[in-house]
């Protein structure tokens, strides 16, 4: 079974990298209109949060992917469950992820993405575990680092479970690593 032993990051500390980050995202884009990626499931509470402090005029739309790394390539392949239902080509896009781990995922959906011509492509996590990294990928716009722990709430989950934490908690599942 697994538990919940710790919050590591509170709602307060979210509000204010979610503000910090909303004000560096407006100002860099300076009233361009962008279209903004959530990544399904996990980026969900971030980025209902995130959008409502944007001052630009934006496009929503969302992706749904997975991802596969064998551990031999510098890269791994990304599977894509949902796609855009937008055209990005000639378009700013930012990607709105819920957390960076082996850095996998978003260093293959941006590849994808490039191959479709926006204008630019940028990436914001609410979390960033950079000493778990595989790929060598970094995030445009971070909230906050995070050790080497499995975390849960604001949006991430374990088995589907605990999304709707709004504090974001340790968990440690017994009997296995994570
Ligand atoms: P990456 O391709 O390894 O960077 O995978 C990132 C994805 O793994 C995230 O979108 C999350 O869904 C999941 N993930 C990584 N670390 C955690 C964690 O600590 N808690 C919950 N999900 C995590
Ligand atoms: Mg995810």
């Amino acid at each position: 079974m697994e538990k919940i032993v710790r919050t590591l990051v509170t709602r307060d500390e979210i509000a204010v990298f979610v503000d910090r980050m909303a004000k560096q995202i407006t100002e860099d884009y300076g009233g361009e209109e962008v279209v903004v990626v959530g990544i399904l499931k996990g980026a969900c509470v971030f980025l209902a949060d995130l959008i409502r402090k944007l001052e630009l005029p934006l496009i929503l739309d969302f992706m749904q992917v997975s991802s596969y790394y064998n551990g031999t390539q510098s890269s791994g392949n990304v599977r894509i469950r949902k796609d855009l239902d937008y055209d990005i080509a000639g378009k700013h896009v930012l990607i709105v992820e819920d957390i960076i781990d082996s850095g996998v995922t978003m260093e293959c959906l941006k590849r994808e993405l490039m191959t479709r011509k926006p204008k630019s492509i940028k990436v914001c996590a609410a979390f960033d575990k950079p000493s778990r990294r595989k790929v060598d990928f970094n995030a445009d716009y971070i909230g906050q680092e995070v050790p080497d722990e499995f975390i849960v709430g604001y949006g991430l989950d374990y088995a589907g479970k605990y999304r709707n934490l709004p504090d974001v908690c340790v968990l440690v599942v017994d009997g296995g690593d994570q």
